[in-house]
């Protein structure tokens, strides 16, 4: 892919960078994306009975299994596109990754400033008391049923994955950096993500409007497309490498 040398000059003149991450950034490390394509979760598993609290809380070991069968506690690792995002990090004065990923593929490949607005696949939280486990403490391999669903070690009741489900407010710690992130932001990257939850819209209507350069990494069009100076169509494993180049050989 040629990258337009227009887009080189604002990559390398930007000083604060927005990064705003979906499932698909995850997809060459063999992770599903949630819609878009043929084997996408919601094409299925009904969102409504697996990713809200009340298909929890009526049948918490489904939503424990569904969990284990879209490998969220499985040990994925980074692909090229995150290992690119973590080197491009000190090219710039600042540079934010606002995902909506559970994974913590961001972090393992050594991006120091991500912020995780759906929660993390490290933890378990538990629904009363609100403390926090581990998940490698667990076993999230077998079949749970209602007799062998995980415990609160502090005081008994049912733990739940500690990622956010529909219907729920977006931590707001997590939202507060990421404002942040945006107020400051000249260069804005989209990647993997469908645009369709979350504040996907927002972001990238903000980024726009304040003047920021708007780039879309995305095989496909996305609901946030319209916002982008440049949709650069491809997986992002193979492209983001190609913009990391464009630093190291400026
Ligand atoms: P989606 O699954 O909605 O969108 C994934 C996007 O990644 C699609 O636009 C694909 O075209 C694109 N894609 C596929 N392969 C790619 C690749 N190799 N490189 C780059 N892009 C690729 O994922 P999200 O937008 O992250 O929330 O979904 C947002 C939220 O909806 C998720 O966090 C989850 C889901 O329901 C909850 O569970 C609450
Ligand atoms: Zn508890």
């Amino acid at each position: 892919m040629n990258i337009p040398s227009s887009l080189a000059d604002k990559i390398k003149s930007a000083r604060n960078v927005f990064v705003f991450t979906g499932a698909g950034v995850s997809k060459e490390s063999g992770l599903s994306t949630f819609r878009g394509d043929d084997d996408s979760i919601w094409n299925k598993y009904d969102p409504e009975i697996n990713a809200t609290p009340e298909g929890f809380y009526s049948n918490p070991a489904l939503v424990w299994n569904f969990c284990r069968d879209i490998n969220l506690f499985t040990h994925a690792k980074p692909n090229p596109g995150h290992l690119a995002l973590a080197q491009m990090e000190s090219y710039y004065d600042t540079f934010t990754i606002v995902t909506q990923n559970v994974d913590c593929l961001h972090e393992q490949a050594g991006s120091t400033d991500v912020v995780k607005i759906h929660g993390t696949c490290d933890l378990i939280r538990c629904t009363k008391c609100g403390h926090r486990a581990p998940a490698s403490n667990f076993d999230f391999t077998h079949e749970f049923t209602p007799d062998n669903l995980p415990k609160c070690e502090k005081c008994g009741a049912l733990y739940r994955p500690d990622i956010v489900w529909f219907g729920e407010y977006l931590p707001e710690e997590a939202i507060n950096r990421a404002s942040a992130a945006l107020q400051r932001c000249d260069l804005m990257y989209v990647i993997g993500t469908s645009g369709e939850v979350s504040g996907g819209y927002g972001f990238a209507q903000h980024a726009a409007a304040a003047g920021a350069t708007v780039v879309e990494i995305n095989p496909k069009r996305s609901s946030l497309t319209y916002f982008a100076d440049y949709h650069l169509a491809g997986p992002s494993g193979e492209i983001l490498p190609l913009l990391l180049d464009i630093l190291k050989n400026s």
